[in-house]
Order: C-alpha cells, then sequence, then structure tokens
C-alpha cells in the first residue's frame, strides 16, 4: 500500500508555529507518510509587519517554504494545522486560507480525513485550548476525524496539553519536550491515517 499523505499547513508570525510545524513534518515522514510542509499566505499589512523585526524576519526566513493551495487539502489523508493564538481563536491568515475551502466542501472533499491541530501562544493561559477547540469546530464541518494526542503517550505528560501540542512562547522558543509532543502527535495521525487507509481498502 503507499503511504499516507501529511499536510502540515501553518501560520507562524515570528517562528514558534514554524518550529513546531517543522517538527510535525519531521514526525509524519519518520513515520512513513509523504509530508508537503505549506504556510499559510501572510495578510498583514507591510507596516504592520516591518513595525515587529522579528515578524519580518521570520518571512525572510521562511521563503523557501511553499504557500498552501487548496490542492494540498484534497492530497492528504490526513492534515495538521498549526497557529498562533490571537486573542484565543487561530489567527485571521489561517482562517482566511481555510475560508477558501468551500469548493472542497461542496465537492465532498474534505470529508473522512484525519484533522490535529496545534498552536502557541505567550502565555500559558493565554487561550492555546479555545485556539484548538476553535479549529475542531472546522473539522467536525468537514465531517473530519480528529486525533488529539491525549495522554496516550509519555511525552503528553510531560508536555501537558491533550487537545494538540501547544507552546508557550513567553518562555522561549519550542525546547526537545514540545518538539518531541508534536513528532509524537505527528506520528499518531499517521498511525490512524494509515489504519483508515487499511481499513478502507478491505
Ligand atoms: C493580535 C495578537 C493577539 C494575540 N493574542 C494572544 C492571546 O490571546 N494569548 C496569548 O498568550 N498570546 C497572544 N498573542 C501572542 C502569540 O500568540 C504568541 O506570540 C505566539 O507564540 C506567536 O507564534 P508565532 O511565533 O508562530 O507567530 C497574540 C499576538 C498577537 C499579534
Amino acid at each position: 500500500m503507499e503511504p499516507v499523505n501529511v499536510a502540515v499547513i501553518y501560520y507562524s508570525a515570528t517562528g514558534t508555529v514554524h518550529a513546531l510545524a517543522r517538527a510535525a513534518a519531521e514526525g509524519a515522514e519518520k513515520a512513513g507518510a509523504n509530508v508537503r510542509l505549506r504556510k499559510v499566505r501572510e495578510l498583514a499589512p507591510e507596516a504592520a509587519i516591518e513595525s515587529n523585526p522579528a515578524w519580518g524576519q521570520h518571512i525572510r526566513d521562511t521563503t523557501d517554504v511553499v504557500e498552501a493551495a487548496l490542492d494540498d487539502l484534497a492530497w492528504a489523508d490526513a492534515v495538521l494545522f498549526g497557529t498562533p493564538t490571537r486573542f484565543g481563536t487561530p489567527s485571521g491568515q489561517l482562517k482566511a486560507f481555510i475560508d477558501t475551502t468551500g469548493p472542497l466542501w461542496q465537492q465532498g472533499q474534505l470529508v473522512g480525513k484525519v484533522y490535529s491541530a496545534l498552536t502557541a501562544s505567550t502565555t500559558a493561559h493565554g487561550g492555546q485550548e479555545s485556539t484548538i477547540l476553535a479549529l475542531s469546530n472546522v473539522f467536525y464541518h468537514w465531517g473530519g476525524i480528529i486525533v488529539p494526542p491525549g495522554y496516550t503517550d509519555p511525552i503528553q505528560y510531560q508536555s501537558g496539553n491533550p487537545y494538540g501540542t501547544s507552546h508557550v512562547s513567553g518562555d522561549g522558543p519550542p525546547g526537545e519536550v514540545a518538539l518531541e509532543a508534536v513528532r509524537y502527535q505527528a506520528r499518531r495521525v499517521v498511525d490512524t491515517a494509515t489504519a483508515l487507509k487499511i481499513g478502507r481498502a478491505a
């Protein structure tokens, strides 16, 4: 059987979610999947971007990452979405991409795929779970199969978010615990998508 296809689709202004998304892509690849790492289009005005040197720098550092397209969703058996929290909700940039998926939704092309989400916020109680749950609302509408990490691996007792990998960026960039947690989350996504693929082919 062909390996499952996994798309990691994210938005990151200053690099935190990008680091998590890269680790998710690594984890999915290591678990045997074909992987596409994709950033969604930046929509903020130039003046806003340049008001934060880390934001502009991150854009320049990630010019090699391909922008997400609807085909990435159509191609994927499983999708991991990453976004920083914005007042406890997903970023407008990721939501804008999601809001272009109407045609795929109408054709039933988003149904039955595995979906999972990860996030980052500056503070520990800054809305990580509400951000992931907001993305889950989309997955329900798509008829998706939501695969959270839960407490299904010892790393989850260190990283501590059963909803999806979540990093507190106020503590610095993602360290080995967060990166290992997101690699684990990706592996669980791949394992579930593979089991579904085998089951559906039987
Ligand atoms: C408009 C805006 C709203 C934000 N809202 C929150 C928030 O509600 N809680 C929080 O802890 N951090 C909040 N943040 C901070 C980011 O979520 C945080 O810095 C995140 O780790 C950035 O990820 P990135 O480096 O991938 O862009 C906000 C940032 C911006 C610009």
